[in-house]
């Protein structure tokens, strides 16, 4: 078998990198580890940079995202009792689009239903090999037959537990990375949202954030120990977990209702450079994990395609070699201020165990700040929209 770029990774990243290149008629294939319905059924967040809108529209996959996507023109903070509102359209010009990962990839998938080659899906022992050569090639067993995929290029999109950003050498590698004390515990149920914007709460018990999918399918989360399962936590304790953690209006406006879905999650900051070796070329999880307060794990996931597929183009109908020379660059700069961001909201919004009296200050004046300071709010709304590509 032989393609141009051979896309490691059947998630967001891998298959909006394959939707644009298809799109220009650059030939790649997808080899995915996991069946489709699996990779679907994953729960992950939902708030859409424009830049991450656009480049749907650009893949051509964005009809049921404009139908179906809610526009979120600002969003809630809260801290007790007290509570103000960020507009994103006041302050940065734009709104963000909330609509779920799982329908972005589920749009994706059905987008190849026209030319079914380009996504192998449960092809396992992926490895690439020869990436500091001039003929990479990727193998991988499907239906129990070894097989190799010739390419010019490898996209490694197979997430923090892919095999691609181990294929730079330990030599060149440098990894960054800090874990947080807690985790996220996050439900969801099929009730109305309890507001008309997310709320992101910071109170004495920890963090909480209100979200939704649509007006009727909700997602909340609370902070937790990272010592918690899921199964201590039944329905009524995380309804009055979180009630006890959001302002009084808005906890008596609670609609509550059975979990369909319950979830722990850790929270990382990590970063791997440089996203490129030789001939490949690491995008989104493969390269960098986020904490979720900040919403930017897909969207920062977006960044690193856009500038990929840019520089594939570049190369392929221009025969300059340049945007793949400066790939790495580029997609680490916006990577770390995403990561500034969302470890800033983090650091902003959780109970730390070992915050002593003057911390727990300085985070309430932090907010305070935020509620009574324009230019504070504009540097949160212009991150949280999304900062320029
Ligand atoms: N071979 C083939 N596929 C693999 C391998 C492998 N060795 N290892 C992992 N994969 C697949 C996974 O099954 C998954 O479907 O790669 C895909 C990686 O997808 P994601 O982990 O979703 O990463 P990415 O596409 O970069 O999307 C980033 O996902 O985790 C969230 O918060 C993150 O929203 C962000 C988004
Ligand atoms: C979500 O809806 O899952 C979500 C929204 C905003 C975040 C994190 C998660 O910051």
């Amino acid at each position: 078998m032989r393609t141009q770029v051979a896309i490691i990774g059947g998630g967001p990243s891998g298959l909006l990198l394959s939707q644009l290149l298809h799109k220009r008629g650059i030939a790649s294939v997808v080899l995915e580890r996991r069946s489709r319905d699996y990779v679907l059924g994953r729960i992950r967040a939902g708030i859409l940079e424009a830049g991450f809108v656009n480049l749907m529209r650009e893949a051509g996959v964005a009809e049921r995202m404009d139908q179906e996507c809610i526009i979120h023109d600002g969003t809630t903070f809260s801290c007790g009792e007290e509570e103000f509102s960020i507009d994103f359209r006041r302050h940065a010009g734009t709104p963000v689009v909330v609509y779920g990962q799982t329908e972005v990839t589920r749009d994706l998938y059905d987008a190849t239903e026209q030319d079914p080659g380009r996504v192998i899906t449960e092809a396992d022992e992926v490895m690439p090999h020869d990436l500091d050569t001039d003929k990479p090639y990727v193998t991988f067993v499907k239906d129990g037959l070894t097989q190799r995929l010739d390419c010019d290029y490898v996209a490694g999109c197979d997430g923090f537990h892919g095999v691609s950003r181990k294929q730079i050498p330990d030599s060149v590698r440098r990894e960054y990375e800090k874990t947080y004390p807690f985790g996220w515990l996050g439900i969801l149920s099929e009730t109305p949202p309890v507001h008309d914007e997310l709320i992101y709460a910071n109170s004495e018990q920890g963090f909480a954030l209100c979200s939704l999918r649509n007006e009727h399918l909700s997602r909340y989360y609370v902070q937790c120990p990272l010592t918690d399962r899921p199964e201590d936590w039944s329905d009524d304790r995380f309804w009055e977990e979180l009630k006890r953690r959001i302002p009084s209006r808005h906890a008596a406006n609670l609609v509550t209702g059975p979990s369909i879905e319950k979830s722990i999650a850790p929270l990382r900051s990590f970063v791997c450079e440089p996203m490129r070796w030789g001939r490949l070329f690491l995008c989104g999880d493969a390269a960098h994990i986020v904490p979720p307060t900040g919403a930017k794990g897909l969207n920062t996931a977006a960044s690193d395609i856009h500038y990929l597929y840019h520089a594939l183009l570049q190369f392929y109908e221009e025969k300059d070699g340049e945007g793949l020379e400066r790939y790495s660059e580029k997609a680490l700069a916006r990577v770390w201020k995403a990561e500034r961001f969302s470890w800033w909201m983090t650091s902003l919004l959780h109970r730390f165990p070992d915050q002593s009296g003057f911390d727990l200050r300085i985070q309430r004046t932090e907010l305070a700040f935020l509620q009574d300071n324009d230019a504070a709010q504009k540097v949160l709304a212009e991150n949280y929209v999304g900062l320029p590509y």
